[in-house]
């Protein structure tokens, strides 16, 4: 289960402990289970995007990053090396790297190559076996980094090490940014700008608006994987609640709403369905859809904007050929 009541494990081997965020802010499963079931009793049925990644989901989310048509993955990865070339340039003292929704670690990578002021990594996820092996694996890849990965829900208030006098790099990457809604994207940018703290600073990587064509195919590729991906947040409910989804029952659909500038990911009910879920009951009538997630995508003045109003500074940006993908590197405004 992903939200076990641990509350430290050290995996002594590699040296990296596992830190639980702060559990007067953690969810309990309780809380968990809860959330999952209001949010499928709303008139609206949705399931929180946070819930695709179990350990299938991480490895389906890697399969994802490699199919011809996710542009997003391959095109920030493109930018990567000289985006991490120019920081090299800008970063002159030691600094700690902070991913939040840290997943396989593979962006990590390619600034550890080029910006050599980066003396500790602390990755932060809520998938925790997957977290724990690919932190394990970073810090023998590199044993003179110190890595500290943290098991945690971001969405949630995270408290960080302040003990250490460098400052922050906080390094949100895979546009992850585009699944919270405006409101939310402000307050978790504000949020990042405190814990960061007054010498922080954001390196953030947004997808922009493009032909819906484009965007379409991204999140419908012809092998199905991102079907799968969807699909397979209902065995994780299943495994988190005792609920008996059938995820077969249900259809992948995936559109662009322009007027929303956001891909919203459906999970359509083939039939009319009564499934369990804790102690309730919930009816789908034929069609009837369960939201799972969205992604906002941001025309880089936009973004600006809202990074301008949540506290940070605009330092730099990098655009892909054709404005396919954004990257931008923000300070904290003092
Ligand atoms: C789109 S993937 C991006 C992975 C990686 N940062 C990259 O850019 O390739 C999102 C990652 O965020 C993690 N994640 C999603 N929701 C989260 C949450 N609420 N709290 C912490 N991690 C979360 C997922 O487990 C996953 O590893």
């Amino acid at each position: 289960m992903t939200f076990p009541p641990v509350a430290h494990q050290i995996d002594a081997s590699h040296h990296t402990a596992l830190k639980d965020s702060s559990s007067e802010h953690r969810n309990s499963v309780k809380d968990v289970i809860e959330e999952i079931t209001s949010d499928l009793l709303a008139e609206k049925k949705s399931i929180s995007s946070k819930f695709f990644y179990d350990s299938v989901g991480s490895k389906l989310f890697d399969q994802i990053c490699n199919l011809p048509e996710y542009y997003p993955y391959r095109t920030e990865m493109g930018m990567l090396p000289s985006i991490a070339k120019d920081l090299s340039e800008l970063i002159t003292q030691p600094i700690e790297l902070i991913e939040f929704g840290a997943g396989s670690l593979t962006k990590i990578r390619i600034l550890l190559q080029s910006v050599k002021m980066i003396r500790s990594v602390v990755p932060i996820d809520i998938a925790q076996a997957h977290l724990q092996s690919a932190a394990n694996l970073l810090a023998t890849e590199y044993p003179d980094i110190d890595v500290t990965p943290i098991f945690a829900d971001f969405t949630q208030p995270i408290s960080l090490d302040n003990a250490k006098d460098v400052p922050k790099l906080g390094f949100f990457p895979g546009s992850t940014i585009g699944n919270f809604n405006r409101e939310f994207a402000l307050q978790f940018l504000q949020r990042l700008r405190r814990s960061l703290g007054d010498s922080g600073m954001l390196l953030i990587g947004v997808d922009t608006k493009k032909s819906p064509q484009q965007l379409h195919q991204a999140y419908n590729d012809s092998a199905g994987v991102t079907a799968q991906f969807n699909r397979n947040i209902l065995s994780h409910v299943n495994h988190i609640t005792g609920s008996d989804f059938n995820p077969d029952a249900f259809d992948h659909y995936a559109l662009y709403n322009p007027h929303l500038g956001r891909i919203e990911m459906h999970l359509v009910s083939q039939c009319e369905q009564v499934l369990r879920i804790h102690d309730k009951q919930i009816s789908f009538h034929q069609g009837e859809t369960i939201h799972t997630e969205n992604s906002y995508k941001y025309r880089p003045d936009e973004f600006i904007h809202l990074a301008r109003m949540a506290g940070w500074q605009f330092e730099k940006q990098w655009l892909a050929k054709d404005d396919m993908f954004s990257v931008f590197l923000l300070h904290a405004d003092t």
